[in-house]
């Protein structure tokens, strides 16, 4: 993919999409937003903007399922290739309201899939999830264990994976990139983008940070033995830059690749929520209270992804180290935990 090339980024202004356009910008690439802003705000658009030094081409305020709206994008954009983040992503939300879960990530994919048809887009990353191993004890995963998805959200994920699969294999035009990752913490070193859902967050990173600032009751560190050290909850934490890196890199990939291939993004090794919690203290200088607690409804207890494919066919491995994603995310939550608002 040259990199003069038009690059869709549904969910461009969510956590991970954000810092994939500061990547794809500063790589040359003319950057298309689609996002219907429901867990992210507008505010990021010119974060965005002022991280990379330059304008995105387009902007777009559409929920992937108004079919209409979205192919009306298509319209007037001649789109080389699309990187699809946008969509639910809380293992203990999908629990609560899995309806909304298979409707957003199935749903949205079908709905983006359609449209790409219509307009002869055949080119596709998508933004996928070790979840749909579902609860298992090996570890490091490869990409080849099998897949028993415990929770509405990875069954979301491991779905339109197999919808995917189906479209590449009955119609040989169309390629697929398929990175499944673990846990993206961290932010962008210049403190302006990160993760700062606008609601309570759902997810282990921000809320972390909200304890240390103190915004937040202490979390539970769940631990099978009662100890906090001992707990339970480790997750292959990977930088966001990272993350977003690999995105630009599978972009640049897509043309010698056929049909669908996944990958997963990981560094291969696990935190805890305990070691989490005691990095983000070191870092911001404050203690994070914990209580030790019991798992999220479908969590698991331990999940970390096998780096080698990626690492063998494209030369990519992460990089930046734990420290690194908690100064990080240290540095945003300390200028602004607003969710974007200041
Ligand atoms: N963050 C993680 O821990 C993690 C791990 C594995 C996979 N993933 C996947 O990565 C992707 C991005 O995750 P993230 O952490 O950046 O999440 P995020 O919530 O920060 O970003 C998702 C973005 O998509 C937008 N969006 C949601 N539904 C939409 C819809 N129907 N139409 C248009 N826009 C919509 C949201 O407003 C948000 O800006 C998700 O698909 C997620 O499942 C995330």
């Amino acid at each position: 993919m040259p990199t003069h090339s038009t690059i869709m980024v549904t969910g461009g202004a969510g956590f991970i999409g954000s810092h994939t356009c500061v990547e794809l910008l500063g790589h040359g690439y003319e950057v298309i937003v689609v996002d219907d802003y429901s867990n992210s705000s507008p505010q990021v658009v010119s974060r965005i903007q002022r991280v990379a030094g330059r304008y995105l081409g387009a902007v777009y305020e559409v929920d992937l399922r108004d079919r209409r709206t979205l192919s009306s994008v298509f319209d007037r954009h001649h789109v080389d290739a699309v990187v699809h983040f946008a969509g639910k992503k809380a293992v203990g939300e999908s629990v609560l309201i899995p309806i909304e879960y298979y409707d957003v990530n199935i749903g949205g994919t079908t709905a983006l899939l359609a449209a790409m048809q219509e307009h002869g887009v055949r080119q596709l990353v998508f933004s996928s999830s070790t979840s749909l191993h579902g609860d298992t004890d090996r570890g490091p995963l490869t990409e080849q264990d099998p897949t028993r998805p415990s929770n509405p959200y990875a069954a979301s994920k491991w779905t339109c994976e197999q919808m995917l699969a189906d479209v590449c294999r009955l119609r040989p035009e169309y390629t697929v990139l398929s990175l499944r990752y673990v846990n993206p913490v961290g932010a962008h070193p210049s403190g302006l983008l990160g993760e700062a859902p606008p609601r309570e967050p759902y997810i282990l990173a921000p809320a972390v940070a909200e304890v240390a600032v103190g915004s937040r009751e202490p979390l539970g560190a769940s631990g099978a033995d009662g100890s906090a050290a001992a707990a339970s909850g480790v997750r292959d934490v990977i930088h966001v830059m990272d993350v977003a890196e690999a995105h630009r890199i599978a972009l640049e990939h897509l043309d010698d690749s056929t049909g669908l291939r996944v990958f997963n993004l990981g560094v291969g090794s696990g935190a805890s929520v305990f070691e989490l919690l005691m990095a983000f203290g070191e870092v911001s200088g404050k203690t994070t209270p914990y209580e030790v607690g019991n798992p999220q409804p479908g969590d698991v207890a331990e999940r970390v992804a096998a780096p080698g494919a990626m690492t063998l066919e494209w030369g990519r491995r992460a990089t930046r180290d734990f420290a690194a994603m908690c100064r990080d995310a240290w540095r945003l939550h300390r200028i602004d935990l607003t969710g974007y608002a200041g």
